[in-house]
C-alpha cells in the first residue's frame, strides 16, 4: 500500500499573502487582468483570495496543491492545511488537489501559470519531476500565455537551461516553437 504523504511532505507555515506574491513574481496589475490563472503549490490560497478582493481585475485563480488532499496527510499535517481549505471553500474559490507533474487541465486552457516558492523549488531533488512539471505548465498554457516562477536561483536556472538545450537538440519535444521563448523569458526575468 502506498504510504501516506509520499508527495505531500511540504507542509509550510510560511504562506505568503497576495501582496508578497505579486512582488516576488514581479506581477503588475496589467499582467493580472482578464485571465484564467493557475497557482501551482498555492498553499494557503492567499493569491486567489487577493485576486478575488480585486474584482476590477476580472480574473479567476485556480489553486492547485497536493496538500489539499487531506486524506493523504497525517492528522497533524491535515490540521495545518484544513484552515486553508476551509477558507478557499467558503470564498468559493476553485481548488484542486494535484501535482505539477500531472496537471489535471486541458491543453491550452490557462493564461498565466504562477508558482511561488513551490515548483520547481520544492522538487529540485528530481530532474525528472522538474522536466515533467515545466512541460505540463507549457501544455496547459494558452498560446501567448505566460509562466512566472519564483525563486529562480542558479540551480533552477541551470536545470531549465538543460531543458531548453534538450528541446533544441530534439531530445525533448515541446508542441510549439514559442514554448522555448516562454521558458527563456521566465528564466531571464526571474533569475536572482
Ligand atoms: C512554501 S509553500 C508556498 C505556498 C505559496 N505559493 C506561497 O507563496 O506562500 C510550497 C507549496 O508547494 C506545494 N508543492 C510541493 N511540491 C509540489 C508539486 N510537485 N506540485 C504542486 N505543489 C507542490 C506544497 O504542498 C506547498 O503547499
Amino acid at each position: 500500500m502506498e504510504s501516506k504523504e509520499k508527495h505531500y511532505k511540504e507542509i509550510s507555515a510560511t504562506w505568503r499573502n497576495f501582496e508578497q506574491i505579486i512582488e516576488e513574481l514581479k506581477l503588475k496589475q496589467e499582467d493580472l487582468e482578464d485571465k484564467i490563472i493557475l497557482d501551482i503549490g498555492s498553499g494557503g490560497g492567499g493569491f486567489a483570495a487577493g485576486v478575488k478582493e480585486n474584482p476590477e481585475l476580472n480574473s479567476r485563480v485556480i489553486s492547485l496543491d497536493p496538500n489539499y488532499n487531506l486524506e493523504k496527510l497525517s492528522e497533524e499535517n491535515a490540521n495545518l492545511i484544513k484552515k486553508a481549505v476551509r477558507e478557499l471553500k467558503s470564498e468559493q474559490l476553485p481548488m484542486v488537489a494535484g501535482l505539477s507533474q500531472e496537471l489535471p487541465f486541458k491543453d491550452e486552457s490557462i493564461d498565466l501559470v504562477i508558482s511561488n516558492h513551490a515548483v520547481p523549488w520544492h522538487i529540485l531533488d528530481s530532474a525528472d519531476k522538474v522536466s515533467k512539471s515545466i512541460k505540463e505548465m507549457i501544455r496547459v498554457l494558452k498560446p501567448g500565455g505566460e509562466i512566472r516562477l519564483h525563486p529562480v536561483d542558479e540551480k533552477i536556472y541551470n536545470i531549465v537551461a538543460i531543458i531548453i538545450e534538450g528541446v533544441k537538440r530534439k531530445e525533448l519535444e515541446l508542441k510549439r516553437r514559442e514554448d522555448l521563448v516562454i521558458i527563456r523569458k521566465v528564466v531571464m526575468e526571474n533569475k536572482e
